[in-house]
């Protein structure tokens, strides 16, 4: 019986560094050690004379077996690195440059850029103030009274540390930082970010923005007020849109109102975005109290204007119908793609 042990090892041995073998180069010194024309399958081949004359067929015949098997394996992984090596290596100058995925503007900051660009054309400047405030700004210059519940530690974050310190609840405290250095005329937005000690739900961030606005002149009116806040509602959500005014209440801002848009789903009818009332809030606003110009040094008997201030999250969740606040800070992608 013919003992093929010595071809089988070195069969094996082949096999394993033709699979282990990691370039194109490592494989042609597999080929050489092996198959070439001093390779060690000659030697066998050649060592194939000393054996019996009767054997030499069968041996014949499992050496080419052996060179054919581990031809046809080299041809195989020598494809695979040229295929691999095409896709890394090879530099094609022909080829346009890779796409590079480009990012894209924060919704919230893509609605804040809007609304500036609305009131840049109205004439409006843009003014900015510290989001650590004192409590001065944000609440008595403000004609906020001392007992108000706004000012309690559990609505408004303080700084640890620095007395009547705080991070600002709204963006009115800018008004005054104006007001009290320049003389008026006023036309201004303040934008920023604003801070209550909310828990975070679909309604409520702990951080979100806001938009203030400021117009004081000698003859401002209501009428002003509100001319310049419609038409910046049809400038924000389309010239279908209606507005409404109600009666509301705040410290700093005499009379006061509130400002309604038509819900753009149901165009008023009514529907589940809307609770049914076709109507969406969506600023504060009113002419501003003389309590606030006197803490300014402004002189209430010459000028008087307006004030407004106004969610952005707020107006980006109508614009959009987004119906979870939390959608804006999770960072997801298949969300942020959209706008
Ligand atoms: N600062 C008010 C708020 O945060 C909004 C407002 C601003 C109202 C200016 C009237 C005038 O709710």
């Amino acid at each position: 019986m013919t003992d093929f042990k010595e071809y089988t090892a070195a069969e094996k041995q082949a096999v394993s560094d033709i699979n282990k073998c990691s370039s194109a180069d490592e494989l042609e010194n597999i080929r050489v050690k092996y198959i070439g024309r001093q390779g060690l399958l000659k030697d066998l081949f050649s060592q194939m004379g000393k054996s019996p004359e009767k054997e030499r067929p069968a041996r014949g015949r499992e050496l080419n077996r052996i060179k054919k098997k581990l031809t046809d394996l080299m041809e195989k992984r020598k494809s695979e690195f040229v295929s691999s090596c095409k896709k890394e290596d090879i530099f094609d100058p022909t080829l346009p440059p890779p796409l590079i995925e480009r990012g894209k503007i924060h919704p919230v900051r893509k609605v804040l850029n809007e609304v500036e660009n609305i009131f840049r054309s109205m004439g409006f400047g843009v003014a900015y103030g510290p989001d650590v405030e004192t409590e001065y700004y944000n609440f008595t210059a403000l004609n906020i009274p001392e007992n108000h519940p706004a000012r309690a530690m559990h609505d408004t974050f303080y700084v640890k540390g620095y007395k009547n310190t705080l991070l600002r609840t709204h963006t009115s405290p800018v008004q005054v930082r104006v007001m009290e250095k320049k003389k008026p005329p006023y036309k201004f937005i303040a934008p920023g970010r604003c801070y209550r000690r909310d828990t975070v739900d679909a309604s409520h961030l702990p951080v979100f923005h806001q938009v203030e606005g400021l117009m004081v002149d000698c003859n401002v009116t209501f009428a002003d007020l509100k001319g310049v806040l419609h038409l910046f509602a049809k400038r924000m959500f389309g010239s279908k849109v209606k507005t409404r005014f109600r009666p509301s209440f705040f410290p700093f801002t005499e009379p006061s109102a509130e400002m309604d848009i038509s819900c753009g789903i149901c165009k008023g009818k009514g529907c589940p975005s809307c609770s049914y009332k076709g109507w969406l809030e969506i600023l504060g606003a009113g002419m501003v109290d003389p309590e606030v110009f006197s803490h300014c040094g402004v002189d209430s008997d010459k000028w008087q204007g307006f004030a407004f201030g106004m969610g952005i999250e707020r107006i980006a969740m109508l614009k959009y119908d987004i119906h979870d606040l939390r959608l804006f800070i999770q960072n997801d992608l298949r969300f942020l793609k959209q706008f």
